[in-house]
């Protein structure tokens, strides 16, 4: 897909991977639809900011409202937000559960939701879901972000083999430790990590192959 004046929406664009995604497809040419909840720092003007919190179907529904109200269709479809909390499962209280699976692993499904109608008519369209290494295999300490991620993949998987008949790409991306705020949260001590940069010149390059080729799943490790 040339990326030049395609309509793209990008979940969690306020920092990390979601940010510097947003910049480079903005570079590519594309309109971008930042859906996050704080105010991304990107001043540019094909970039649009629609305050979402993606736990919240309302807000969801608003957010593609809008994005349909100024865009005729929608190419592109980044699943990026991710929120995680982690500790032992004694201490992971239901509602801390239901706010990792609901922003990871729920919000995926409703914006993808959003968007396969139209694609579907339209016969195109590339969904790229941010999943993790901790969606292929578990670590101690991250029962509901392993559930989320490895949830994310199987919707993934499925999804893929669904839409491809359409002519829609679906594919799921697995960074290992990527340099964001989020890493810091985590409280994962890992002496490498990568520059999220590089994991969105990855997605793009990803999205920008010829319609007729399908990555359905990418994992990325620093070396
Ligand atoms: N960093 C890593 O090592 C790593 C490794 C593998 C996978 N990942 C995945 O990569 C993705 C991006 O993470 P990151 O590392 O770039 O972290 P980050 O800098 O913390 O970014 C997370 C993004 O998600 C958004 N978000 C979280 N909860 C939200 C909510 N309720 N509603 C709307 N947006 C929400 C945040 O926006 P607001 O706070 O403005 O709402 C923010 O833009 C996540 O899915 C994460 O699981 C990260």
């Amino acid at each position: 897909m040339n990326l030049q004046n395609r309509i793209a929406v990008v979940t969690g664009a306020s920092s990390g991977i979601g940010l510097c995604l947003s910049e480079t497809l903005l570079e590519k040419g594309a309109v971008v639809y930042g859906l996050c909840r704080r105010e991304p720092t990107l001043s540019h003007e094909s970039f649009r900011w629609i305050r979402t919190d993606l736990s919240l179907a309302g807000d969801i529904s608003h957010a593609f409202r809008s994005i349909r109200e100024g865009a005729l269709q929608i190419d592109l479809l980044v699943n990026n937000a991710g929120s995680g909390l982690f500790g032992n499962i004694d201490t992971l209280t239901p509602e801390a559960w239901a706010a990792v699976i609901g922003v990871n692993l729920t919000a995926a499904f409703l914006c993808t939701r959003e968007v396969v109608p139209q694609m579907k008519l339209q016969r195109s369209g590339t969904i790229v879901n941010v999943a993790s290494v901790a969606g292929k295999r578990g670590f101690k300490g991250g029962t509901a972000y392993c559930a989320s991620k490895f949830g994310l993949n199987g919707f993934s998987e499925a999804l893929m083999e669904e839409l491809r008949e359409y002519g829609i790409r679906v594919c799921a991306i697995n960074p290992g430790s990527t340099d964001t705020a989020f890493f810091d949260r985590a409280g994962i001590s890992s002496p490498k990590r990568m520059d999220p940069n590089q994991i969105a010149r990855i997605i793009v390059q990803t999205v920008e192959l010829p319609d007729d080729i399908l990555v359905d799943q990418i994992v990325v490790r620093p070396l």
